[in-house]
């Protein structure tokens, strides 16, 4: 099918998509190679939950991403490796090697008895290998359940239990920065709690000598080498499970999302080639972890299903210096660059010389993901780093939904910094109010509800299909809802203002914590900050902001004032913070998203009950902000 590559052809294709969503995506799957064609498109009822795509259809995720670009593009670069040191040089792994690797995998998963329907964790560093050992399960038709390799080895214990994995696949170490951390090691003290483990696979990757336990435990060489590079793709039911893919909930217990091979394959794919307009030959840079959904759907499956050259980057963006992305984009000479507003606030705070020192022209798109950017950030990103001429497509997705549903397209949608802009087509949002009615025309405020299902829309939670259904479709039954906050602004344009839970509501006034902070970080003294709600006497609750400043502040009063001031200018005096407590760092987990919670325990005075505080990255910033709290 044609690609929408113009704001008329999304038009029409929005009308189409809504109009018949089954003829819809059913032109756009017939792009891919099926083993069996589907005899309907869709079946669901979101009051059950239930949702099926494709029905009847048979496929290999694999065969798409790779098997048909071997005709003629057996020779490009499919996955072109970046290591965490960059004296280690780059690899590149063509198209046809990626198939031999991948059917190594496979060959040996299979030796080890792991059939269709397993599920097998992957706990690995940033490697090429992480991408076989992914792609090696989806051949076999095996359960891939990724946990992020920053995860403590309670976490990493409670997803192998929950997902039920018969084998872990993993590195004696990884590298972060100058250290290295020993993986292999988490693995046994998780292993400890997890008796169904039969089997662990070792890479080598850091020289660390784990302790291998004899019977479970073997090298990753040793098997690799015993198996045959040609590996038949199993066939898969459209909806057979593809993965699970852990993401925390508002209580303690994290939810295995589970995505299905059809329906996710073709939603990745489309949204990769539409929203940053894929060319053929062009390179892809997402420096997401392959552990999170951003790396599942746009570092491999979105990219290598369109035949693209992804980037993995085993590295982090501030080692060696504060240049590592603008070197990496000049040595591959990257086309398209996504990543996240975290980041992009964190680099915005060293020298502007680390940018300039590299040639970034070979950029054409850039992309921003996983939580509201705001406009500051975006300011600097399209000017320093698109140098004024590439678009920034903010995507607003969700490790439910898969892939992105709310997105600028690259050179088609008029740009609005800080917007997510529009629905791409296939996404049908609505706006609700309190009482769960819909709010229908523009210039409207609400909750961020979907009505419509899409393709790689999670189809429960691993094991809790009530959980599923609690969690996503009772708040507004017969939808699916998001947890996010959002506006329609005049011209119809969507801006996610931040989880519904972060809403603070000043004198009956509705206030997003994403949007006050972003006035925050207009002033040129801050770098960062994080706003929270606490009990007021009189308004009810007011706004209690954590700062970050690029200097410590001289006249702490005085900026202070100045803060007050520009919120007051930006929003209105009714989102003033009434505290504001300067402060080096804020707690973050280690997939970079604030800890509210214990924000919101620190405004309340509340500093002795923190509550758990084992995904922290760094847990020295609590204590301080403790020392620190205003009364
Ligand atoms: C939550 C989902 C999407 C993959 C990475 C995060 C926030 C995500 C945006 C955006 C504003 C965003 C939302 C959402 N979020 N993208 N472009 N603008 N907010 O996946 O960990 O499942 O988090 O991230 O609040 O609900 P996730």
């Amino acid at each position: 099918m044609e690609l929408v590559s113009s704001m008329t052809d999304y038009t029409s294709a929005y009308r189409q998509s809504v109009a018949n969503p089954e003829e819809f995506w059913g032109e756009i799957a017939g792009d891919f190679v099926w083993k069996k064609k589907w005899t309907k498109v869709l079946e669901w009822d979101f009051h059950k939950p239930e949702v099926k795509w494709f029905i009847g259809a048979k496929l290999n995720i694999t065969e798409n991403c790779i098997d048909r670009h071997l005709a003629g593009q057996a020779d490009q670069v499919a996955i072109l490796w970046e290591p965490s040191d960059p004296k280690e040089g780059a690899k590149k792994i063509t198209y046809r090697q990626l198939h031999q690797q991948v059917c190594k995998v496979g060959n040996m998963l299979k030796a080890h008895g792991i059939k269709k329907g397993d599920r097998v964790c992957i706990y690995m560093p940033m490697v090429p290998e992480l991408a076989f050992a992914v792609l090696g399960c989806a051949r076999i038709g095996a359960v891939h359940s990724v946990v992020f390799a920053g995860f403590s080895s309670g976490s990493l214990a409670d997803r192998i239990n929950d997902a039920g994995c018969k084998m872990i696949l993993t590195a004696d170490g990884a590298f972060r920065a100058d250290k290295k951390i020993e993986l292999k090691k988490i693995v046994d003290e998780a292993l400890e709690k997890c008796p169904a483990v039969e089997k662990v696979i070792v890479l080598e990757r850091t020289g660390s000598q784990p302790v291998m336990k004899s019977g479970r435990d073997c090298w990753w060489h040793d098997e690799i080498k015993k198996a045959n590079d040609r590996c038949d793709a199993e066939e898969m039911d459209a909806e057979d499970l593809l993965f699970i893919l852990y993401t925390s909930g508002s209580t303690g217990k994290p939810k295995g999302m589970v995505h299905t091979c059809g329906g996710f394959m073709v939603h990745v794919n489309y949204t990769f080639r539409t929203v940053f307009q894929y060319q053929p030959g062009q390179i892809f840079w997402c420096t997401a972890d392959i552990g999170w959904v951003t790396g599942h759907s746009y570092i491999l499956y979105g990219p290598l299903s369109a035949g693209a050259t992804t980037v993995i980057f085993e590295g982090t963006p501030s080692w060696p210096d504060m240049g590592r992305f603008w070197q990496t984009i000049e040595r591959h000479h990257v086309n398209i660059f996504y990543t996240a507003p975290a980041a992009i606030r964190s680099l915005q705070q060293a020298s502007l010389s680390f940018v300039e020192k590299y040639d970034l022209s070979s950029l054409r798109i850039l992309g921003s993901v996983g939580e509201p950017i705001n406009e500051e950030a975006w300011h600097w990103y399209h000017k320093n780093i698109g140098k004024g001429k590439c678009p920034i497509v903010d995507t607003w997705w969700q490790t439910e939904t898969g892939g992105i549903m709310i997105s600028p397209i690259a050179n088609v949608t008029e740009l609005k910094p800080a917007y997510a802009s529009f629905p791409l087509p296939g996404v049908q949002p609505a706006v609700m109010d309190e009482k769960g009615n819909e709010i229908s025309g523009n210039g409207i405020e609400g909750r961020l509800a979907i009505k419509f299902p899409w393709p790689s829309i999670a189809r429960t939670i691993y094991g809790n299909h009530q959980r599923f259904k609690e969690t996503y479709f009772s708040t507004f039954p017969g939808m699916y809802f998001t947890g996010d906050g959002c506006r329609r602004d005049e011209e119809g344009y969507y801006r996610i203002t931040g989880r519904v839970d972060d809403i603070i509501i000043v004198s009956g006034h509705n206030l997003g914590t994403a949007e006050i902070e972003s006035a925050i970080d207009e002033h040129s003294s801050v770098c960062e900050s994080a706003v929270v709600g606490f009990p007021h006497d009189i308004k009810g609750q007011g706004v209690y902001a954590f700062v970050i400043c690029y200097n410590k502040p001289q006249d702490e009063e005085k900026l202070r004032r100045e803060i007050r001031d520009t919120v007051s200018k930006i929003i209105g005096p009714i989102a003033k913070p009434d505290k504001i407590q300067f402060v080096s760092g804020l707690p973050k987990t280690r997939s970079g998203k604030i800890m509210r919670r214990i924000l919101r325990k620190v405004a309340e005075g509340d500093t002795a009950n923190l509550g758990d505080t084992t995904t922290l990255l760094d847990p020295a910033v609590v204590e301080e902000i403790k020392r620190g709290a205003l009364e």
